[in-house]
């Protein structure tokens, strides 16, 4: 095989990705190469006449390819940012989306202000809303509860990964069935696309586990269930805080209204778009 630079190797990516219809091309190719290389993606830059180790390349090749098959970027570097935190993900969690910081802000800054407690974190997944908040709010405890073992096992893995495993119990099952007693708060991103959208989803998110995704007919299962169970566990004044989806926020209103929770905001997200709904019970 012919020596190629970095310059080189990503332009030739950059062009295969391109073909291939993914979106950010260059974008990819950078963080895959700076990931088979384990640099930063400025050494690409800084480095971009290097002539490359022949397995780096072959590598970065096998990543290219799995890339050209939908497979998202951070399954194949195992990782993704989420509150400025690297967690390790793989394909039996969702990867944690940027709109979910805001979820996991607004709970954290309550919580913050009420001098800490105990909350839980409904549908865990990866563990990037209980483990941020526990991060940040140092008095805070978290019980996080997930349907899927699997997905558990990523998030004990990162509540190890930075150091408040001490704080979190770890459930496997049914939304609050596994649970006891009362919490300060609950946070929930539960699974709401209906499931008659699932098929017209983008190929790459297909690739996640469709127990993360599917909310039901109208995708609203989880939040059906979720409202009328909490204020059997939340103490007075608790909080209950869900993300939603598109064009759901006017009936998780309703049913938190319908429920008797007090004081419900609705939160936005960076493109205006209704993202957060919370109440007091
Ligand atoms: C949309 S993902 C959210 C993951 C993570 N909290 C996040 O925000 O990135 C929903 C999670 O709910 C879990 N889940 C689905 N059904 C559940 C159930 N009945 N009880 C508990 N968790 C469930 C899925 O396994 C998945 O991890």
């Amino acid at each position: 095989m012919q020596k190629k630079t970095v310059a080189e190797i990503l332009k030739e990516a950059t062009a295969r990705l391109a073909a291939g219809k993914i979106e950010n091309p260059r974008l990819d190719a950078e963080i895959l190469l700076a990931h088979v290389l384990k640099w930063r993606r400025l050494n690409l830059y800084v480095n971009d006449e290097k002539i490359l180790p022949l397995e780096n390349i072959l590598r970065f090749n096998e990543l290219i390819n799995l890339r050209l098959k939908n497979f998202p970027v951070a399954y194949l570097t195992k990782t993704k940012d989420f509150m400025g935190l690297s967690f390790a993900v793989n394909e039996n969690v969702l990867i944690p989306r940027p709109e979910t910081e805001i979820l996991t802000e607004y709970v954290g800054e309550n919580l913050r202000g009420s001098g800490g407690g105990i909350f839980a974190d409904l549908g865990a997944g990866s563990g990037a809303i209980c483990i941020s908040i526990l991060k940040f709010v140092k008095t805070a405890r978290a019980a996080a509860v997930d349907i899927s073992a699997e997905a558990l096992e990523v998030a004990k893995f990162n509540a190890e990964k930075f150091c408040v495993a001490d704080r979190i119990n770890f459930y496997c099952g049914d939304l609050f069935a596994p649970l006891e007693g009362k919490f300060n708060a609950i946070a929930s991103n539960p699974p709401y696309i209906p499931t008659g959208e699932l098929e017209n989803l983008q190929a790459e998110v297909k690739r996640e586990p469709k127990s993360a995704l599917d909310g039901g007919e109208d995708g609203l299962n989880f939040y059906r269930r979720i409202i009328s169970d909490a204020p059997k566990f939340l103490v007075s004044g608790g909080l209950l805080a869900v993300e939603v989806g598109i064009n759901q926020s006017a009936a998780v209103k309703n049913l938190l209204e319908a429920a008797n929770f007090i004081d419900v905001e609705i939160l936005k997200d960076l493109s205006g778009i209704d993202r957060v709904i919370a109440g007091r019970i």
